[in-house]
C-alpha cells in the first residue's frame, strides 16, 4: 500500500499555496455555517447533544487518512483501546490530499469499520482542500445542500458508506462543543492557514467562559518541535490561558508525532499549568522529534520557562534517539531533505493516539504508540505517556 498524489488531488493540495496569497477559508466557513448548521436551527450554540455516562472515556486521533500502512499500523490498537470509549474524535486532517468525498471510503470508513461507537472530527488544512465539501457531507450530514445539482451524483454516496459504519449522531457543525458535568470539549477549526474567522472566535469566547474544566481540541499547536508557534492563533491563547476560563489541556494535530508540553502561562500566582499535546501521530507520514531542543533550550514565549522539566513536563514520540536512528534508516535522498518533502512512510512508524479518562472528578490522560504492525499479545501494550494517579488532573463542575 502507498499513499499516491493523483494529478486532481496534487492540484487541489496546493490550495495552501494560493490560501497565502489569499485566504477565504473564513468566509466560506462563514457560508458553510450559515447554509448548513443555522439554517436548521438560527440559535444553535453547535451543542453535540449526547448522553454521556457520569463516568466516560474518549479517543483523540490526529492527521490519520493517508489510507496507506502509517494509517492502518495504528488501527486494531486503536479498535483495542477503543472498545470501551463513548465517541472518537479525529482532530484534523482527516482526508489527505485533499479531503475528496470519493476518498472517504478508503481513508476513513474501512480503516475504522470496526470501531463499534461515533467518530466526530476538525477539518485540518487538507480536508479544506475541497472546500471542505467531504467533511461536512460525511460529518455534518450536509446533502441537501447538493439535491439542486443533480450530475453531482457522488453526494448520494455516504448512503453506500454507512452500511460499513454510522454514526448515530452527526455533528452540528465543523467547530463544535461536547458537555459533561465536570468537562466541556470544544472542538475548533483552525482551517488552511491556522486561523480563526470572528463569528468562531465569538462562539469560542461565550462557551469558554465559567471554570468548568475544559478541554480544546484543535488543528493547531501553540507549542510545537520546543517552540511557541508563529500562527495566527493568540486571541486564542488568551483565552485558554485565562484563570477564569478552567482550560486544563489543548490537544492539536498538525505535526505528525506526538508532543507534550505542560505549559505555566505566567508566574502570576493564579495561573495553572496547561498541558499542550500535539497529538498528530494517527496515520500520516513520521515527522522527526530529534531535532527538538532540551526543555532548557525552548522557546516557549511567555511561558514560565523555569517551570518545564525534561521527562515530568516534556515528552516526545518517538524519543530523540529513537528519531534519529529512524532517520538514518531512511535512503540518502530522504535523510538529506526535510521530513515535510521526503516522507517516512515505511516501518518503523511510531504513530500514536490518545485515550482520555474521566472518573469520578479526575480525568486521566494516555497516549498510546505503534512502531509497527502488531502480533495479538502486543494489542496490550503499555501507554507511551500517561497522567494518572498523582499526576491526573482535577476537574471543576460549572458555577
Ligand atoms: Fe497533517
Amino acid at each position: 500500500m502507498a499513499f499516491t498524489w493523483s494529478v486532481r488531488n496534487l492540484v487541489l493540495s496546493r490550495r495552501h499555496v494560493l490560501a497565502k496569497l489569499r485566504d477565504t477559508t473564513n468566509s466560506k466557513r462563514k457560508r458553510w455555517v450559515q447554509h448548513h448548521a443555522l439554517r436548521r436551527n438560527p440559535n444553535d450554540d453547535f451543542q453535540l447533544k449526547r448522553t454521556l455516562q457520569p463516568d466516560f472515556s474518549f479517543l483523540v486521533l490526529g492527521d490519520t487518512g493517508e489510507g496507506d500502512a502509517s494509517q492502518w499500523v495504528l488501527v486494531k490498537k486503536v479498535v483495542h483501546e477503543g472498545k470501551s470509549t463513548a465517541f472518537m474524535i479525529i482532530a484534523s486532517d482527516v482526508i489527505y490530499p485533499a479531503g475528496r468525498s470519493k476518498a472517504y471510503r478508503e481513508k476513513f470508513y474501512l480503516p475504522y469499520q470496526d470501531y463499534d461507537h461515533d467518530i466526530y472530527a476538525i477539518p485540518g488544512n487538507h480536508d479544506w482542500y475541497d472546500e471542505l465539501t467531504g467533511f461536512m457531507l460525511h460529518f455534518c450530514d450536509a446533502r441537501s445542500h447538493f439535491r439542486n445539482f443533480p450530475r453531482l451524483k457522488w453526494h448520494m454516496e455516504p448512503n453506500d458508506l454507512r452500511k460499513i459504519r454510522q454514526n448515530e449522531i452527526f455533528q452540528p457543525n465543523m467547530y463544535f462543543y461536547i458537555d459533561h458535568p465536570k468537562i466541556r470539549i470544544v472542538c475548533l477549526d483552525t482551517g488552511i492557514n491556522h486561523r480563526i474567522d470572528g463569528d468562531q472566535l465569538d462562539w469560542l469566547r461565550t462557551v469558554s467562559t465559567g471554570t468548568q474544566s475544559k478541554l480544546l481540541i484543535t488543528g493547531s499547536p501553540f507549542y510545537v518541535d520546543g517552540e511557541r508557534s508563529k500562527r495566527h492563533m493568540d486571541p486564542v491563547l488568551k483565552i485558554v490561558n485565562d484563570p477564569s476560563n478552567g482550560y486544563i489541556m489543548v490537544i492539536a494535530g498538525n505535526r505528525h508525532n506526538f508532543q507534550a508540553y505542560r505549559i505555566t502561562p505566567s508566574t502570576e500566582a493564579e495561573s495553572k499549568p496547561v498541558w499542550h499535546i500535539v497529538n498528530g501521530g494517527g496515520g500520516a507520514s513520521r515527522r522527526s522529534t530529534h531535532k527538538i531542543p532540551k526543555a532548557d533550550d525552548m522557546k516557549l514565549g511567555n511561558a514560565s520557562k523555569a517551570q518545564l522539566r525534561e521527562d515530568t513536563d516534556f515528552y516526545c514520540y518517538p524519543s530523540s534517539a529513537d528519531s534519529k536512528a529512524a532517520k538514518r534508516q531512511e535512503r540518502l535522498w530522504r535523510r538529506v531533505l526535510p521530513d515535510a518533502l521526503g516522507r517516512s512512510d515505511r516501518p518503523p512508524y511510531y504513530k500514536s493516539f490518545m485515550k482520555l479518562e474521566v472518573d469520578g472528578n479526575q480525568l486521566r490522560a494516555y497516549a498510546y504508540g505503534v512502531k509497527d504492525f502488531t502480533r495479538q499479545e502486543d494489542l496490550r501494550s503499555e501507554p507511551i505517556w500517561r497522567l494518572e494517579g498523582a499526576e491526573a488532573i482535577s476537574l471543576s463542575g460549572p458555577t
